[in-house]
């Protein structure tokens, strides 16, 4: 069975104090993390700090890495210095990040298969952006993100792999996909990795929905047979609205 795995990607949002309060929040809620994986993704200058001062039950993720050793990298962050600071997951290929910093599938592939190879966990986004899904060209994009995985990556390599389905038009826009709109996509993504992956993999790979997600719609998402958890933005800032989202999975 596939353990529900709720992630807080806080993108470029925070300040010192802002970062403390919404640690200080996440901490003294009352979220039990019993049934549900709780990751949290700060921006790089916060990792430290909240890697060392929230709840041991929850995870804590980077939102990129640079897929190569460390060295003459100017401005990156390369996977072996985030591993040797206990960090253990990473969020790669979020839709910002292939729109604004040109990661290709291919990239994302590369990176993901990188990450599992240093020890990491990954969230790995996928989604399709309105003109796809309007063209009905959603599953031909899916595809497309999807392929260059499967080349990369070992069936044990994918125990290691979360896909996050966020369809770049519900991304922060409080337009979420309905529960039946998700669940058709998740099970496409379930039955792509059955012919191209294997059963095995289809059956454990945890796939979890992104796009406006708060505790409000969490909820009728999270009973959706192949929904098996979310990637939360906007809501993941306010600790209340996060744990009701967590509560609700
Ligand atoms: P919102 O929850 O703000 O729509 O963002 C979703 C997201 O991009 C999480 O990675």
């Amino acid at each position: 069975s596939r353990k529900f795995i709720v992630g807080g990607n806080w993108k470029a949002n925070g300040s010192p104090d802002s970062v403390k309060k919404l640690v200080k929040d996440l901490n003294d809620g009352d979220i039990t993390a019993k049934d549900v994986e709780v990751v949290c993704a700060p921006p790089f200058v916060f990792l430290s700090e909240v890697q060392g001062s929230l709840r041991k039950d929850f995870a804590v993720a980077a939102q990129n890495l640079w897929d190569k050793d460390p060295g003459a990298w100017t401005g990156e962050i390369p996977a072996q210095m985030l591993a040797d600071m206990g960090i253990k997951w990473v969020v790669l290929g979020h839709s910002e990040r292939r729109e604004n910093c040109g990661e290709t599938s291919q990239i994302v592939a590369e990176k993901t298969k990188f990450a599992v190879d240093n020890g990491f966990s990954t969230l790995t986004c996928i989604g399709e952006k309105l003109d796809a899904r309007e063209g009905g060209k959603t599953f031909e994009v899916l595809d497309e993100q999807l392929k260059p995985l499967a080349d990369v990556l070992s069936e044990e390599d994918w125990e290691k792999v979360v896909l996050a389905y966020e369809p770049v038009w519900a991304i922060g826009t409080g337009k979420v996909a309905t529960p039946e709109q998700a669940e058709e996509t998740h099970a496409y993504i379930r039955k792509w990795l059955t012919d191209n992956v294997s059963e095995k993999v289809s059956d454990s790979v945890r796939i979890q929905y992104g796009g406006s997600v708060n505790d409000k719609n969490a909820a009728d998402l999270g009973q959706q047979p192949n929904i098996d958890g979310f990637l939360v933005g906007g809501a993941s800032l306010k600790g209340v609205t996060y744990g009701g989202a967590v509560r609700r999975a």
